[in-house]
């Protein structure tokens, strides 16, 4: 166990974990960005077949470049959505100041190699084990879907050397939770049938 561990269980790690908002500190050490990328490639993966990349922003320049430009290509996608989630997200796009990386200084972005029927199931269930690794380790995270429109685009490909053909998957913040985040009630579990 490194001295970052809190030696929380799996299931404590699982109640426990929350999307984290604010932080504080430097940048996660190269050290433990590596310990949470060889934790997310332990998930389970359809036909043995790894097919997820990744990418570490650390750059404080680039993370808000990219915070602005995902502000923009999200504005255009908006138009989609229901007019409730439209009107939430409108408000805080309007912001000039909002970061959607909420000043975390790592961004990990788990990219699809080739898409394929499971390839998005084999990417985000290495972002669970990503999150929950990280939160064993005391540190918070947040998916932040938002920056998917912009990753996706030909120039931040290039920014970020990925290649053409992948796509972005999971943007994740991780960093030292600068607070305490309250837990957000679930619904039951719907069981349809059990037969
Ligand atoms: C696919 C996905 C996309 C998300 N995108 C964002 C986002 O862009 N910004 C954000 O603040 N939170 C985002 N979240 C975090 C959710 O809002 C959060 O998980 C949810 O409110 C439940 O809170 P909890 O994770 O603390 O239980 C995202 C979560 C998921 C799974």
């Amino acid at each position: 166990m490194s001295d970052r561990d809190t030696g929380l269980s799996a299931l404590e790690a699982i109640y426990s974990r929350r999307a984290v908002r604010s932080y504080k500190g430097p940048p996660l050490d190269r050290e433990t960005v590596l310990a949470l990328l060889d934790a997310a490639v332990q998930a389970p993966t359809a036909v043995h077949e790894e097919p997820w990349a990744f990418t570490v922003v650390q750059d404080r320049g680039m993370l808000r470049n990219l915070s602005d430009s995902a502000k923009s290509a999200f504005g255009e996608q908006m138009r989609n959505l229901p007019p409730g989630q439209r009107l939430r997200l409108q408000h805080r796009l309007d912001t000039p100041d909002f970061n959607i990386f909420y000043d975390a200084g790592t961004l990990v972005v788990i990219w699809a190699k080739p898409m394929g029927p499971f390839v998005a199931a084999d990417c985000w269930l290495a972002a669970q084990n990503l999150m929950l690794a990280a939160c064993a380790k005391g540190l918070g995270t947040c998916v932040i879907g938002f920056a998917v429109g912009a990753l996706n685009t030909p120039e931040w490909k290039a920014h970020l050397g990925v290649p053409a053909e992948w796509t972005a998957i999971a943007p994740i913040i991780v960093g030292a939770p600068a607070g305490s985040t309250p837990p957000v009630p679930r619904k039951k579990p719907e069981i349809v049938s059990w037969r």
